[in-house]
């Protein structure tokens, strides 16, 4: 791994999943399983981000393919609830899964891209976690997403 790389290429593994902002998230699981055929792989609390979110993938191929992450606040102040708010239900970020959450961070601020953490969080699944800013992303809100190992 070469942290004085010019793009992420050497640190990019996968498109790990997309996230979408719900209002309920047992009517939004409801609509994936029922009406697309998804079935859910994980469902968690994190506290730190403010949200309840369920992982969902295809029944036949979990393991390899991205997966869609459904995303509910737990209190008004939850930064998903300032999305629904905004923005109303929807896509709300694209998450790219890398090798090292940190080296990615390392090669993209010289490049002049915020990232929205000094430091990785912890993410689903016990994976790190930061946010490229979407000013400086296309105005895509991207995920970069390093699994527990
Ligand atoms: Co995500």
């Amino acid at each position: 791994m070469d942290a004085s790389a010019d793009d992420l290429s050497g640190l990019l593994v996968a498109i790990d999943h997309v996230g979408v902002a719900v209002p309920d998230l047992d009517a939004a699981i409801a609509f994936h399983t029922g009406v697309l055929g998804l079935r859910v792989v994980h469902r968690e609390v994190n506290a730190d981000q403010g949200v309840a979110e369920a992982m969902l993938a295809p029944v036949g191929d979990a393991a390899a393919a991205a997966q869609v992450q459904l995303i509910a606040p737990v209190h008004a102040t939850s930064p998903i609830a300032r999305f629904l708010d905004r923005r109303g239900p929807g896509l709300q970020h694209v998450a790219y899964r890398v090798s090292d959450v940190d080296a990615a961070a390392a090669v993209l601020r010289p490049l002049g891209v915020r990232l929205l953490y000094d430091f990785a969080k912890q993410g689903t699944r016990g994976s790190r976690i930061n946010f490229l800013h979407p000013s400086d992303a296309g105005g895509v809100l991207v995920e970069l997403v390093e699994l527990a190992r």
